[in-house]
């Protein structure tokens, strides 16, 4: 472990022994299978089930809670689409309930320069999002994907703390009282913290700054709107195996070495990037939202799409997969109390960095989002809007 990461993430070693020692299986061997236990056909005959009885509960054997306020739905939709295809942005405004921008409150879709200042873009996102009566919200002030070459060219760690500073406080002023969130720090965690021997992400923040680049973060975002809700978000927080046990114990950590610093963190941002690889981790997400609310943190999905790279091709069973996937996380989601929201990334498989960044080998189209290609809607997303709906 590096000395930046003792400072902040040290006092986590006891926890994170006993949260190994809880761990159970690992997603080894799971490969082979669409998602551990299930066979194609099983899932096949679940998807045709649910589409056959439309108001039938996705599987989840729980009972019904008192009623309650919906969970609310949302999207990230992309600027530079929304001009030219008036579908996919219609398709915001009939289904989300919030509607925030995917890239234009990025560091460097918003500072490409140290004189350029380009807030069109999520202006123009921001104001469609408030003018159709949908609430929204920002990410991020912090991605390591996101920072500019210019900042990356600033040694010193003064002059670094002040062009944050500045950005992060000039940036959630403008939007102060538009949006309902920010994302603070976005992706924070190693990607491996186990294999890697750190706990948080090498970045430049964090070589320049050390850890104390995220307590900056959260107290500049505090300072320039009080009202808005501080969330830490990241991913790989929702799967069965040591490695996602320590992700999830790191996430604890930084929350509560914030916490006993008396600086404010209101919430987990989940990303929900699922994979039909990997096993969702149904005990370990509900003791995970346990523990947050013990803290008074609350839980969102702020990423949810579907990585399907290894389910068998063909659009019925990468649909049942997905369906199969998302049932389960919303078990786990809603089994201590219901999250605060659900955000998906992206609405249709029209667009989706998935097509980019992780296509399928055999080449067929990934499905990832509740609307196909066509936006329509897949029966996952009638499930999971019942399921937001049942609080
Ligand atoms: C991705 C967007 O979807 C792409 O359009 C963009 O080119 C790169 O960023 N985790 C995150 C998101 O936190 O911000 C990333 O979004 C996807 C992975």
């Amino acid at each position: 472990m590096t000395k930046a990461n003792q400072s902040m993430a040290g006092p986590a070693t006891a926890a994170r022994a006993a949260s190994q020692k809880s761990g159970t299986a690992t997603t080894r061997g799971c490969e082979k299978t669409i998602m551990g236990g299930l066979t194609r056909r099983s899932v096949l005959a679940n998807a045709a089930a649910l589409a056959a009885l439309p108001g039938a509960i996705w599987g989840t054997g729980r009972p019904a809670r008192a009623a309650g306020k919906p969970v609310p739905f949302g999207s990230a939709i992309q600027f530079n689409l929304m001009d030219g295809d008036p579908a996919y942005r219609q398709l915001f405004v009939d289904h989300c309930d919030l509607i925030m921008p995917m890239n234009a409150l990025k560091f460097d879709l918003l500072r490409p320069t140290r004189e350029v200042w380009n807030f069109a873009p999520a202006d123009k996102i921001v104001d469609f999002a408030l003018r159709h009566g949908k609430t929204s919200r920002g990410t991020c002030h912090i991605w390591w994907g996101a920072t500019p070459a210019w900042v990356k060219a600033i040694d010193s760690p003064s002059e670094a703390e002040k062009v944050l500073v500045e950005h992060i406080e000039r940036v959630t002023d403008r939007y102060k009282g538009k949006l309902i969130s920010w994302d603070v720090v976005n992706e924070v965690i190693a990607n491996d913290p186990i294999y890697e021997k750190r706990s948080l992400r090498d970045t430049y923040w964090l070589r320049t700054l050390g850890p104390r680049h995220i307590p900056i973060a959260f107290k500049a975002t505090a300072r320039a709107d009080p009202d808005v809700e501080l969330v830490i978000n990241d991913y790989d927080l929702e799967f069965q195996g040591p490695h996602y046990d320590e992700r999830r114990t790191i996430m604890l950590s930084i929350i509560r070495q914030l916490q006993d610093a008396n600086i404010r963190i209101d919430a987990v941002g989940m990303q929900g990037h699922l994979y039909a690889s990997k096993v969702i981790d149904v005990d370990a997400i509900e003791r995970f939202h346990r523990e947050l609310d013990q803290l008074g943190v609350k839980l969102l999905v702020t990423e949810l799409d579907i990585i399907d790279w290894q389910s068998p091709p063909g659009s019925a069973s990468q649909d049942a997969t997905a369906a199969d996937l998302v049932s389960r996380y919303l078990d786990a989601l809603f089994a201590d109390k219901p999250p605060e929201m659900v955000i998906s990334w992206g609405l249709t498989d029209r667009y989706s960095w998935i097509n980019d960044v992780m296509p399928r080998p055999d080449k067929a189209p990934s499905r990832p989002l509740p609307f196909n290609r066509n936006l329509q809607p897949k029966p996952w997303f009638k499930m999971l809007r019942k399921r937001l709906a049942m609080t």
